[in-house]
């Protein structure tokens, strides 16, 4: 039991009943299984207004929207984001939620990405995000990623309901255990001393 790490699931869908929100609360539940504590926040529940400069200041309207979720990521050492991939893209409100997060909320914290998809996609969202949304907020995306295709048919139950869903359960227990080890190296990086926000501020 590691009563102190908590690694927290973004799902990325900002539909009310999504598949995306599915696998972020088997991750969670698997999570917790492993010994971390965990929550989901799901863009599903909670749409967040699109980033106004209003952030960088005292806007009210920011400090109560974003407020309680900057408290739950600051508290967090690492994280899932779950992106669905909607026309070949991550949806607008995961990039809007990216484009929120600052390094003091995470900072040099490994994530792991997990991408859904109805059918046989997946893999643009995880190269979009790969290639963008790190920059500034300084999120470490560890090497493992999950895609989780034909979602409807996996993950649905406490039991597997096929070969393929076994193999999907399976590869998340592992990433995850893997996300675990990563969270908690990662809090050596951030103890160091090294970390200057001040002098660099933002990723080339
Ligand atoms: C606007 C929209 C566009 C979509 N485009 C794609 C796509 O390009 N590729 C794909 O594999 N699935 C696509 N899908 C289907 C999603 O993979 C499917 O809805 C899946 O359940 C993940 O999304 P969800 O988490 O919102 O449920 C799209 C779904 C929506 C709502």
């Amino acid at each position: 039991m590691l009563p102190t790490m908590k690694i927290t699931v973004v799902s990325g869908s900002h539909r009310e009943s999504s598949q995306s929100e599915k696998v972020a609360r088997f991750c969670e539940a698997e999570l917790k299984r492993q010994g971390v504590e965990s929550e989901v926040l799901s863009l599903g529940r909670n749409p967040l207004p699109l980033w106004d400069e209003g952030v960088w200041g005292d806007d009210p309207k920011w400090i109560s929207v974003w407020g309680p979720i900057s408290k739950t990521l600051k508290a967090s050492d690492g994280f899932v984001i779950v992106s669905p991939e909607w026309s070949g893209m991550v949806p607008a409100g995961l990039k809007n939620f990216l484009l929120l997060c600052d390094s003091t909320e995470v900072g040099h914290k490994p994530a792991m990405l997990v991408a859904v998809s109805s059918g046989i996609g997946g893999s643009y969202p995880i190269a979009e995000l790969r290639s963008s949304s790190y920059k500034n907020n300084r999120i470490v995306y560890v090497p493992d990623h999950v895609i989780v295709r034909e979602a409807e048919s996996v993950l649905g139950g406490d039991q597997p309901a096929s070969d393929r869903d076994a193999e999907i359960r399976k590869r998340l227990h592992y990433s995850l255990s893997m996300l675990i080890e990563y969270s908690r190296a990662f809090t050596a990086v951030r103890a160091s001393g090294r970390i200057n926000l001040k002098e660099f501020p933002y990723g080339m």
